[in-house]
């Protein structure tokens, strides 16, 4: 790509909110850098991983009762010290933390709350296949004073920019900030994200579904209602089912190619596995900017009152023929 036309992200952002948010100061660029800085240096493991002596399982349970692993501690540390060290964050919040960590009391400086997952995929890591890192942002509540980590309970329709890394084939940053999707490949011999996919849209209707089916059975009835209509050949599309076992990339797909990602409710998690505020809201977000829809079977996930920053949510995310399909079954009707 000639360098006239190479744009990398940090420009990107600055475009941005020159363009959007003129008065700007510039604090959100240098907050967006810090969290390319770091995705940037977990890019870097995971190329590498089977070099770098980092341990698979570290035999540490996290909050979420799962073994941590090597590249879970790895990116999660990259994440606190950037973002930590930039004198514009409140609140950091993160998967592998119980609570969020208050950076900066006062809510004139620490102006921003970062939720993240660090390392989404964790199960995927030592087999090589694409795993990622999922980051929300929000402004402060100045009104949390006196409570700043209640900061991270706010509602997904109320984050000011969502996005992920997918350390995939090849590195891409994928985020938003409520004006349109806009992705970015890692350029490893300059060492920039360069924009490689302006103003991603999802395609209004898709032919892959995916889901984890082995919990098939302990699904809603009405989430096994669509999944036998979706391979019954009834449609006029005839669908192939498609499964990583890691949210970034079973969403990037969905988000270029359309179709529906489904995680619902299941025997070990009664309420869905995937978290609400790392998770589900900043995926949801980029789904819906860039004309997709994400729902809880019937409710908007971005509308969802937060009680808690771990909690779960079941999660219907994709193409809105066929997350507003799944709707119309959830509420007893069909596809008719
Ligand atoms: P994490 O590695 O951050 O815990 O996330 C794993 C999640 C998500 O990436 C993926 O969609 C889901 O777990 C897969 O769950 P199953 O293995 O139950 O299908
Ligand atoms: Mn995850
Ligand atoms: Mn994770």
């Amino acid at each position: 790509m000639a360098s006239a036309e190479l744009i990398t992200a940090s420009q990107h952002i600055l475009d941005q909110q020159r363009l959007h948010h003129p008065t700007a100061s510039g604090e959100f660029s240098l907050l967006l850098s810090g969290v390319t800085l770091a995705c940037k240096m977990i890019a870097a493991e995971v190329r590498r991983l089977g070099l770098t002596g980092l341990p698979g399982g570290t035999g540490n349970v996290n909050v979420q009762g799962e073994e941590q692993q090597g590249l879970d501690v790895f990116a999660n540390n990259a994440l606190l010290h950037t973002l930590g060290h930039r004198g514009i964050v409140g609140v950091l919040a993160s998967e592998e933390n119980e609570d969020p960590i208050v950076v900066l009391k006062d809510p004139k400086h620490g102006k921003y709350v970062v939720i993240f997952d660090p390392l989404d995929g964790s199960s995927n890591i030592d087999v090589n296949v694409s795993v990622g890192t999922i980051f929300s942002i929000f402004r402060r509540d100045i009104n949390n004073g006196d409570k700043p980590a209640d900061d991270v309970l706010q509602m997904g329709h109320q984050q000011i920019a969502a996005g992920y890394v997918l350390y995939g084939s090849s590195t891409m940053l994928v985020y938003t900030t409520g004006d349109g999707v806009f992705g970015f490949t890692l350029d490893p011999s300059i060492g920039a994200f360069v924009l490689s996919h302006p103003k991603i849209k999802m395609p209004d209707r898709g032919s892959t579904y995916s889901v984890n089916e082995a919990y098939a059975d302990s699904f809603p009835p009405f989430c096994r209602r669509f999944l036998h209509w979706v391979k019954s050949g009834e449609d006029d599309i005839a669908y192939k089912s498609r499964y990583i076992g890691s949210l970034v990339a079973d969403f990037h797909r969905t988000l270029l190619k359309g179709g529906i990602f489904l995680y619902p409710p299941t025997a070990s998690y009664h309420e869905g596995k995937l978290r609400l505020l790392y998770e589900a809201n900043p995926i949801a977000m980029i789904a819906e900017q860039a004309g997709g829809v994400a729902t809880t079977g019937h409710e908007r996930i971005l509308d969802i009152e937060p009680s808690g920053l771990h909690q779960r949510t079941p999660f219907y995310i994709g193409s809105a023929r066929e997350v507003e399909l799944i709707g119309r079954f959830h509420e007893g009707e069909g596809p008719g």
